[in-house]
């Protein structure tokens, strides 16, 4: 007996997906082969991007990212607090320190460009940006900041797989484009992620990092191009399977597709969410900028107990979840950042109020009218 009438997001397999995976298991070759070398073509076609690795996760792309741009000790890289922890353990796993940014406002939930440049210093070297719930963000006033003050730009797509702004996909605006494919995201291996850039230097280093820093991979070196190989960087093994490609280039197949479908479903909801006085839902002027979402998140008014929001919707089988916890309010990060207030009011008051509701292609429309004649009637309480 599922726990849930209505899940958080419910994962879309179909009959391709199961016979794609098949594919490498039949011919023999499990790891970083013609699977992964398709899927990143046809991942480099859709995005527009000139250079994309699949890798185990979207952390480790974030983390290659940081490490293939040389940030390291004494360097600080400036990202949202209100994103998934990820982001800041790969710059703290670098040895760099994150300087925590606001977002933007009450409505707008990505990275704030005026603090952005209020949070600059001497010893900047990057900033993170996250396209949040799938909004680009915004990348003109970032990009300007950036190259004013020599930062390089890594972009979080992990919630904006085929996202675009004034015809740019995200992922392809800064330096490299970090995606995540685990099992919640908008097309999913399991656990995996891919990292793009337009820069041929960068994608070297990237190309070596991925595996140990060595000069040929064992596909290489069984199809007769390479005896042997160099190690020319300290990398680390974060390559893909197969399988896992498999499944991904088979999930993208279908991905045009399913955004359209989680277009129709979040018009839906705003439709009947938007004249509710009670909740806040971000980014209501910049739909027509969208083409990927891949949560719906909105916010509770002041006053209302999120708790008791929460668990009304439990009590009527509909799961939710919070998009996010503040980064520097957990324990972890408050000794990091040892009594020092990193001065983030907005995300401060929409992370205390903030609730995801459930959003997955499979929705139908009585699932949506559920779930917002609940969210209607408990906030309103
Ligand atoms: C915004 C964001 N960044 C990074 C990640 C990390 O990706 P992964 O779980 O593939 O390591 C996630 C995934 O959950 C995410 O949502």
């Amino acid at each position: 007996m599922p726990l849930w009438k209505i899940p958080l997001f419910e994962l879309e397999l179909t009959d391709d997906d199961v016979i794609a995976v098949l594919r490498p298991l039949r011919n023999r070759w499990l790891t970083m082969g013609e699977e992964t070398q398709r899927f990143e073509s046809a991942f480099k076609e859709k995005t527009g991007a000139r250079h994309a690795f699949a890798v185990s996760s979207g952390t480790a792309a974030l983390h290659l990212a940081l490490l293939a741009l040389e940030i390291g000790p004494g360097d600080e890289v400036l990202l949202p607090s209100f994103t998934f922890v990820a982001c800041a353990n790969v710059i703290r796993a670098v040895g760099a320190d994150p300087v925590f940014v606001d977002i933007a406002g009450e409505t707008d939930w990505t990275i704030s460009p005026e603090d952005l440049e209020a949070k600059i210093t001497p010893r900047s070297r990057a900033v993170m940006v996250v396209h949040y719930a799938g909004f680009p963000c915004h990348m003109e006033a970032i990009l300007a900041t950036a190259r004013r003050h020599n930062l390089a730009v890594i972009e979080d797509c992990a919630h904006a797989v085929i996202s675009k702004q004034d015809g740019i996909t995200c992922g392809c605006f800064g330096d490299a484009g970090c995606f995540s494919f685990f099992s919640n995201k908008n097309m999913t291996t399991g656990e995996g992620g891919m990292i793009t850039t337009q820069q041929d230097a960068l994608a070297e280093h990237l190309r070596l990092l991925r595996s140990h820093g060595m000069t040929s991979l064992t596909l290489d070196r069984y199809q007769g191009r390479a005896n042997s190989y160099d190690v020319h960087t300290i990398g680390l093994n974060y390559r893909i399977d197969e399988i896992r490609s498999a499944l991904g280039r088979s999930q993208l197949e279908r991905l045009t597709r399913n955004l359209e479908i989680r277009n129709e479903i979040y018009q839906t909801y705003v439709e009947y969410l938007a004249p509710l006085d009670e909740i806040t839902i971000p980014f209501l002027d910049r739909l027509e900028d969208v083409t990927g979402y891949h949560i719906f998140p909105i916010a509770l008014m002041e006053g209302i107990n999120r708790n008791q929001f929460i668990h009304a919707l439990k009590e009527e089988g509909i799961q939710t979840s919070i998009h996010y916890p503040p980064i520097h309010r957990f324990q972890v990060y408050q000794e990091y950042l040892d009594g020092e207030d990193c001065q983030c009011p907005i995300t401060e008051s929409i992370s205390a109020r903030q609730v995801t509701l459930p959003f997955y292609p499979g929705m139908n429309a009585k699932d949506i009218q559920t779930v917002c004649e609940a969210v209607i009637r408990h906030a309103r309480l």
